[in-house]
């Protein structure tokens, strides 16, 4: 099957870039030597793909770079505009040299995406179909909401905060685990035309207030609790302490959202606050299930999420109606083969960019069937996942390598016992996915019969960037294969200039794409130095990349300070503040660490006031700041005490180094000769394993 559409791709010319790599691929130039790197898809599932060879991809890839406008405005079309969009589907400047950098796509045509994932879907006839099944922690616990149930409870929310005052442009926090009400009120404020902030709700109080601070919200919609494993958490004390501290800053909270989660915490042990707390059950089924759109700009704001950088302050990535709209419906179709009978699991948190783009938005505008689960993954056992997936015939199930990484130390027995005969897509997304977990996810769970979709992406992308088609082409273990429509990666090299061919350097991206974030919130200016001015011209994402002789694209990590522990983004610089929060840390440097399960874990090198001796007890409480101030999952895996630091003689922590010490390649220093004082170095290894 696949040597056929190589000898037809031989009828097409070579493209520019990675083109003529791919060329190269099918043209079957490696192919012979290096057999044994190639998944390829079954002739069965190529023949019912939605794209089906390589040379169909080329096609469409083509088009979407040669005609960029016309490409996105046919995908475009098939949604609902109140009215069309303007002259120009795309409208950028994306080169710093030339001013301001500027996105903007379909400007001047209204719609509402909340409109296109329900209403639109129901008049197809889709409204009995379901639109979410839910799963809850406890084996057992489980409900569901058709198209039309969807809609009904989006409207009561969207009434509801519209009675509470809430307007279009206003921002929402959401700090709700994985019920059905968090998609639910996300929707409800596209529906309004208000921009809602999800906060992950498994960051801290202080995490929280921060972000409340930053966007002031009119309302904060939580519930009182949660069971995750067999924890609780008791999510609206976080709340509590965080509106409390917002207060301090002069930003206050009227109204907080609760939602009555009787599983964990009855209603009478929840803390209340008259006058400001109010049940979601008391008020919210009063309202009417219908209730009228607000229409809104493309190019108005969707949503806001925050998500680390390399400097303290987390940054507000700002996400636009339209572009968002086409392109994660397109993405989504397209890298899990979308078809109308599927079954579709994320594992994903709505409160990161993936359970938006693809718990969310993505999947409903296609009127997906989409399972929502609110527990652990691997409670009450590691086959957790596996039931769920034959208790709904899941048939792609996206996921993180963390996860698979942990469920292969697992065993296969836990995989097995389950028949899994209903999945034929497999994804992952995060972090690079090792090519033995990859080889394990393929055929031990997929019973080497699902292609999987390796999706690189970015909070910043608010879609899939680089990803296999699945059936498309030929898949490496590993590779996230080859840009999506309408996507330019180039690598560059230190200088910003592009290499081309084999290759490795900084991964960035010629020109926008609609998908693209138009702002941090508030702060242009830094939007721009972040992401556009280290590599004048282009996109820079942060991460490193090569690509082989055959064209497969490779990443190989964050190249700033940011570290991914378990697939989420981490600043160093974050950790570091919350360590010498702490009266008795004076210092802190802090490096990621490869981990077996985790992809990174957090290693952190500190140094004490003058005086303080160094205990266990300490360790604990240095540990616990950081949860307490960030959150769990940014909880350091190792402290690291010294007496001092390497430095150089202006003061600067040598990073490097202390990578090196980390990670024990204690034979790969390099010179230390330029530090202020290199006998600490031996000093720290000497207190490496204290
Ligand atoms: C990393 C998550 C390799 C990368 C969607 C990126 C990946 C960061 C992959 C963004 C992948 C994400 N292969 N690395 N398939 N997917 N990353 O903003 O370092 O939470 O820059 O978005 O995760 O993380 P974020």
């Amino acid at each position: 099957h696949f040597l056929r559409h190589v000898e037809s791709m031989k009828l097409l010319p070579s493209g520019a870039g990675h083109i003529s790599h791919l060329n190269a691929v099918i043209l079957g130039e490696s192919l012979a030597t290096e057999e044994n790197d190639f998944v390829l898809p079954s002739n069965d599932f190529a023949d019912q793909a939605n794209v089906k060879s390589p040379q169909q991809y080329m096609e469409m890839y083509k088009r979407s770079i040669e005609d960029p406008a016309g490409f996105w405005s046919d995908i475009a079309s098939e949604f609902y505009w109140k009215q069309k969009w303007g002259d120009k589907v795309c409208d950028e400047n994306f080169d710093v040299r030339k001013g301001k950098i500027k996105i903007e796509w379909f400007k001047g045509g209204i719609t509402n995406i909340a409109y296109n994932c329900l209403d639109r879907n129901i008049e197809a006839g889709l409204g009995d179909k379901i639109a979410i099944y839910w799963e809850g922690n406890e084996p057992g616990l489980d409900g569901s909401l058709t198209y039309t149930q969807l809609h009904d409870r989006v409207c009561q929310v969207a009434n509801y905060l519209k009675d509470i005052g809430v307007k279009k442009g206003d921002a929402v926090i959401i700090y709700l685990p994985m019920l059905m009400e968090l998609p639910i009120t996300m929707l409800a404020c596209a529906r309004i035309g208000a921009v809602h902030s999800v906060v992950f709700a498994g960051f801290s109080s202080e995490s929280l207030s921060q972000r409340i601070i930053d966007c002031k919200p009119k309302v904060v919609i939580t519930c009182n609790a949660v069971k995750r494993g067999s924890k609780i958490i008791y999510l609206k004390d976080i709340v509590d302490a965080a509106i409390n501290d917002s207060a301090q800053s002069g930003v206050s909270i009227d109204v907080s959202l609760v939602y009555e989660n009787p599983v964990a915490l009855k209603r009478v042990d929840t803390k209340w606050k008259e006058g400001r707390d109010i049940w979601w059950q008391d008020v919210i089924p009063q309202y009417p299930t219908t209730c009228p759109v607000e229409w809104v700009d493309a190019e108005d704001p969707l949503f806001l999420l925050y998500t680390s950088g390399s400097t303290g302050k987390p940054k507000g990535v700002l996400h636009t109606t339209g572009g968002y709209m086409v392109y994660t419906a397109t993405t989504f179709k397209y890298a899990f083969d979308y078809k109308p009978s599927d079954v579709y699991w994320c594992t994903a948190d709505c409160g990161w960019i993936t359970g938006h783009s693809y718990v969310t938005y993505g999947p409903m505008l296609n009127g997906a069937t989409v399972l929502v689960y609110e527990g652990a993954p691997n409670y009450p056992d590691a086959g957790r996942c596996w039931d769920i997936v034959d208790k709904y015939k899941v048939s792609i199930f996206y996921t993180a390598p963390t996860l698979v990484r942990s469920l292969m130390r697992d065993g296969d027995e836990y995989v097995t016992r389950y028949s899994r005969k209903s999945l034929r897509v497999l994804g992952s997304v995060g972090e690079p996915i090792n090519p033995s977990a990859w080889r394990w996810f393929y055929n031990i769970v997929g019973d080497s019969r699902c292609p999987i979709s390796d999706t690189w992406w970015q909070t910043e992308t608010g879609g899939f960037m680089i990803t296999p088609l699945p059936g498309a082409w030929p898949q490496k273990p590993g590779s996230a294969t080859f840009p999506f429509f309408g996507v330019q990666p180039v690598i560059v090299d230190e200088k910003g200039v592009e290499i081309e061919g084999e290759c490795s350097g900084y991964l960035c991206v010629k020109s926008s794409w609609p998908g693209a974030f138009r702002t941090l919130y508030g702060d242009h200016e830094r939007y721009e130095t972040t992401y556009f001015k280290p590599f004048a011209g282009y996109y820079f994402s942060g991460d490193g990349c090569s690509r082989d002789k055959d064209g497969y694209h490779w990443l190989t990590g964050r190249v700033d300070d940011v570290i991914n522990v378990s697939g989420h983004r981490i600043g160093t610089a974050e950790v570091e503040s919350a360590l010498v929060s702490h009266p008795k840390c004076a210092e802190a440097a802090v490096v990621g660490v490869e981990h077996e399960v985790k992809g990174q874990g957090i290693y952190a090198f500190i140094t004490l006031v003058d005086g303080v001796p160094y205990s266990e007890e300490l360790r604990k409480e240095l540990v616990l700041t950081v949860r307490k101030q960030i959150g769990a999952f940014a909880a350091p895996d190792k402290i690291h005490w010294a007496p001092g630091l390497p430095k150089t003689r202006s003061g600067k922590i040598m990073r490097r180094i202390l990578r090196k010490i980390a990670s024990r390649q204690l034979d790969e220093l390099g010179d230390i000769s330029t530090l202020a004082d290199p006998s600490v170095v031996n000093q720290l290894i000497e207190l490496a394993d204290a």
